[in-house]
């Protein structure tokens, strides 16, 4: 008998089935079945044959991916085999994008050409300006994003042949490059400040910052450390292998649209309180507890299920997730130049009293990227509404990266999944003047 199968034993039938197991390249870390195998599992001829019911999709590989590696159990992150801590101390996002997207680390030619190309798509048609200034004076800059990037795709009609590699990497290099300009004139529509238009000279996260916070002086003094910690909160958020938003951009991009409506669906996904927006929670929470001193007693009440501790435990993360080192050093450093902040004291003590916790330790509950992440973006000057919008442009690199890899492989098909029926049998319909 081959060793890499699966038997199964139908005992309404008491007949014995043998699966192939398939592996990807840690045998004991994503090993699989092909559910359409179960098919041939049958109760009677009739039978249509066995489904995997899996709401959540948490036990389906929807894919074969070699973009982004996770191991929750070690906290392990590695983008195209590169350890996440190992590219947030010698990489930009921009070398990290074309990592994500070429599946290697470019030459100095490929990344100066990469760079061009990004920088020098930046502006956006004039016409967006005007379909922006449509919403209302308070409108949410996600709400603004994800309809502005949908609406891109009439100012490109030639991103439809998704077929022609030329024309999918001019969506590419568009959609990287626009991003941070939609996302910074949605802001400044939502506090009513003219639109900054982007600057060449300046640098990923640098362009950002100047687009969103530069007001009358000629030239907007960048701080160097706040343009690095964005552009490693940029690389930390850049892919998470198969989450809800990703897991939307293959969705919507299977049934073949433009990459413009397809990043709009995936950053919809994004917008909702359990994916991108759980740092904002984490700020509400910290602000609530107000002080050091109320802590344990703040702890206590979660440990008696009130409510839950934001920005702790991960569906995937049983242990540290790296992230969340990263930036908690990120924070220490940025606070000396912004200023202290009473939210990082109470954010620390929570973490020292709550890792050497019975509850905490048997659940496996760990700071998440969304711990430290939100004071960070706080002590920025971020306003919190932002929260999800500096989600959606670095992981935008992320969606491309799925996308790209899923037009290219052939196992893949338009997403269409089952059900099972548990609905009304057939019923007769019943004239209106007839029914109770
Ligand atoms: N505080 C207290 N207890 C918790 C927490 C928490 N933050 N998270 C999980 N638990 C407990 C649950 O009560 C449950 O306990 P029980 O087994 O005694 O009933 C157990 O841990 C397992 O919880 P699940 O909800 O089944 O775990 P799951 O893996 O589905 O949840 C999730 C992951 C949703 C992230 C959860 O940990 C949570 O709600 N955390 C707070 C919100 C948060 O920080 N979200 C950001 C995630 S990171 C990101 O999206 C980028």
């Amino acid at each position: 008998m081959p060793e890499d199968t699966l038997t199964i034993i139908d005992n309404r039938t008491g007949k014995q089935y043998q699966l192939p197991i398939m592996y990807g390249t840690y045998p004991n870390y994503g090993s699989a079945i092909h559910t359409i195998d179960l098919r041939q599992i049958k109760a009677s001829d009739g039978d249509f044959g066995l489904l995997s019911y899996d709401p959540g999709l948490s036990n389906t590989a929807s894919c074969k991916s070699a973009i982004t590696f996770v191991d929750g159990e070690r906290g392990i992150l590695r983008y195209r085999g590169y350890l996440i801590q190992e590219l947030a101390t010698k990489s930009n996002f921009l070398e990290v994008s074309y990592l994500l997207l070429h599946g290697r680390l470019p030459t100095q030619t490929e990344l100066d050409e990469w760079i061009w190309h990004i920088t020098h798509h930046t502006i956006v048609h004039e016409n967006i300006k005007k379909f922006m200034e449509g919403f209302r004076y308070d409108a949410h800059p996600m709400g603004i994003l994800v309809s502005t990037v949908a609406a891109l795709s009439t100012f490109y009609p030639e991103a439809r042949n998704i077929t022609d590699p030329e024309v999918r990497k001019r969506q590419i290099y568009r959609l990287i490059a626009k991003m941070p300009t939609l996302a910074a004139f949605a802001y400044r529509h939502s506090v009513g400040l003219p639109y900054t238009y982007p600057d060449n000279d300046l640098s990923y996260a640098g362009n950002f910052l100047n687009m969103m916070f530069k007001t009358v002086e000629s030239k907007y003094i960048l701080h160097p450390l706040l343009e690095r910690t964005l552009e490693v909160l940029f690389i930390l958020h850049a892919d998470h292998e198969q989450n809800c938003s990703t897991t939307t951009m293959r969705n919507a991009g299977s049934s073949h649209p433009d990459p413009y409506v397809s990043v709009a669906a995936a950053a919809a996904s994004l917008f909702g309180p359990l994916h991108g927006g759980a740092n904002e929670q984490v700020l509400r929470m910290l602000s609530e507890i107000k002080s050091k001193d109320r802590v344990p007693e703040y702890l206590k009440r979660v440990k008696a299920g009130e409510f839950r501790l934001m920005g702790f435990g991960h569906r995937i993360y049983k242990n540290y997730d790296p992230r969340a080192n990263i930036l908690k050093d990120m924070t220490a450093q940025v606070l000396e130049v912004t200023g202290k902040n009473v939210l990082f004291d109470i954010a620390l003590e929570l973490e020292r009293i709550a890792l050497e916790d019975e509850y905490f330790i048997k659940h496996k509950l760990y700071p998440n990227v969304d711990f430290y992440s939100g004071i960070l973006y706080k002590a920025m000057g971020f306003p919190v509404e932002m929260f999800p919008v500096l989600f959606a442009i670095p992981r935008t690199a992320g969606w491309l990266a799925q996308w790209l890899e899923m037009l290219g492989d052939t196992e893949q098909k338009i997403i269409r999944p089952r059900q099972v029926y548990v609905g009304a049998d057939t019923r007769n319909y019943i004239e209106i003047k007839n029914r109770k």
